[in-house]
């Protein structure tokens, strides 16, 4: 793909459970990420790709508890997960679940050509399995038959299956990974699995289950006694989307290969080390990059439904706003690192980022040009001050320092992005307390006045502009009170929270 198109992937969630606040995170990013590259680079030149992974023990376990049959279960959940991109103005163009048929006849077709190609062969797997992390254990590395990841019991296994020979392929995937610096970002990711894949031998992955054991998956096509492994599905699922092979197995896409996979760093592994070597022995490109960000913690846990920990993105934004919502995970925690949740942090950050800096910025620049101007915009300052020239130069300069911050290189640094636009507030917010503009009025100072206030125009609506992608609908509301010649003030965006009030 060339560098005018941008596909941008994020996992696809298991649907055993309702969606979390970690989920929503990294959809809220995607979203961040493919607003701003069709700002750039036109709609039509951006695809963003999500949905969710349905088959596998996991589900089927959760489908029984329920008491309903696999896809019924998968049916309802899915509902889930589509109404809460949806309130939270996720814009993904394209979802896809793993049950349909475009994705299950494209994965059916993949194996038989690894199996045909002699990538997969039939063995015999004697060992461990963990259910909630769907992850087979050799003896070597389990201690206490529990899981080494999560430490839940282990189930003894022996059965007949198939495998795919990933260990024909680590060399190639080190040297892969050695040239090019940009395919696993952060760069401690980086780090860490090619010092993995460098002190390991891949052992050959089982990509089969008995059907005896588990017939919620899709069919092997040279095995009526066996589905597919669930990783192995559901991976597939980034060029399932969006291409096919042709009849002589070679794979077309307008899309591929993706410019960047969303993650984070539980799922690291299988985006890094199996999926390359899958597209490899397909002899599909390799994505550009596969970004694996933090974990928002719980205290000392990562929030997650089997720990019970998990707080509710539905009840978060429909609290606090949508945008505050947004706002807060991509300022709170940089993209990479892990941070921990809490509401009181982000009724901190709303009252002083939110209500303080930017609400009161807008705020008090619309009503000054209502009361100064009879809410027409002034002209242009002729003459400006020293400060005006600077905060100019600072609003100007946004959208470059956004472009720099949200590439592989700075780890897409939603975080500084804000930070940066915040100090553009900061500066318009200080400055209106040295000019005192009251006071202008009152010396008759018209001239200087409507520099000034030209000038306050210019900014809230330069920071309306950057804030498009990160909170979409507070920077339609600043465009629609301040967009045009004639100002149209409205209520307050964000009208602080009482702390002492809602403690009591
Ligand atoms: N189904 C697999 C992914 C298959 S992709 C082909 C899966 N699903 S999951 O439902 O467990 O989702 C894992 C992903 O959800 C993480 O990689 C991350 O994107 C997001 N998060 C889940 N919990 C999270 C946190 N506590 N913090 C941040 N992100 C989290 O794995």
């Amino acid at each position: 793909m060339s560098k005018d198109k941008f596909y941008i992937t994020t996992p696809l969630y298991y649907v055993n459970s309702s969606p979390h606040i970690g989920h929503s995170y990294t959809n809220i990013a995607a979203d961040c990420l493919a607003r701003y590259m069709r700002l750039n680079l036109g709609k039509e030149n951006v695809r963003f790709l999500t949905g969710t992974d349905e088959h596998g023990q996991k589900i089927q376990k959760a489908a029984d508890a329920s008491g309903l049959s696999a896809q019924d279960f998968t049916d309802k959940i899915v509902v889930q997960f589509k109404e809460l991109w949806s309130g939270l103005n996720v814009t993904y163009d394209d979802f896809i679940r793993t049950t349909e048929k475009r994705h299950v006849d494209f994965v059916q077709r993949s194996i038989q050509i690894l199996f045909d190609k002699g990538d997969i062969a039939e063995g015999k797997y004697e060992g461990w399995y963990c259910t909630p992390c769907e992850t087979f254990w050799l003896d070597a590395q389990v201690s206490d038959k529990a899981c080494p990841d999560c430490k839940r019991a282990l189930e003894r296994i022996s059965e007949t299956n198939y495998f795919f020979k990933l260990s024909k392929y680590q060399e190639w995937l080190v040297k892969y990974i050695e040239s090019e610096k940009d395919f696993i970002r952060p760069v401690s990711r980086y780090n860490e699995v090619l010092s993995f894949l460098k002190n390991n031998r891949l052992a050959d992955l089982c990509i089969s289950r008995p059907k005896q054991r588990l017939n919620w998956g899709i069919e092997l096509p040279f095995s009526k006694d066996h589905v597919i492994y669930v990783w192995f599905d559901a991976l597939l699922n980034y060029i399932s989307a969006v291409g096919q092979f042709d009849e002589r197995g070679k794979y077309t896409s307008k899309w591929w290969p993706a410019s960047l996979h969303l993650m984070a760093k539980d799922i690291l592994r299988q985006h890094a080390v199996y999926w390359p070597i899958m597209l490899k022995a397909l002899d599909i490109q390799m994505p550009k990059t596969v970004f694996a960000h933090g974990w928002w913690m719980m205290g000392e846990s990562k929030m997650s439904k089997s720990l019970g920990n998990v707080i509710s993105p539905v009840e978060m934004a429909g609290k606090y706003g949508i945008d505050t919502f947004r706002y807060f995970l991509l300022r709170d925690m940089p993209f990479g690192l892990d941070g921990t949740f809490s509401e009181e942090a982000l009724v901190k950050r709303f009252n002083s980022d939110l209500a303080n800096d930017l609400g009161n910025l807008v705020y008090r620049t619309l009503t000054m040009a209502e009361k100064y101007f009879d809410s027409v915009v002034p002209a242009v300052s002729e003459k400006p001050k020293a400060r005006e020239i600077q905060i100019r130069e600072k609003l100007d300069g946004l959208p470059e320092v956004i472009s720099l911050e949200l590439c592989p290189e700075t780890n897409y640094n939603f975080s500084a992005c804000l930070e940066r636009i915040w100090e553009l507030i900061a500066m318009a917010n200080k400055y209106v307390e040295e000019v005192k503009p009251w006071s202008l009025a009152k010396e008759n100072k018209a001239e200087e006045l409507k520099g000034f206030i030209r000038l306050l125009v210019d900014v809230i609506r330069g920071v309306a502009l950057s804030l498009r992608p990160f909170m979409p609908q507070t920077a339609e509301s600043i465009l629609e009170q301040a967009g045009t010649d004639k100002i149209n003030k409205g209520k307050p965006l964000f009208p602080r929270i009482d702390t002492k009030s809602a403690d009591k």
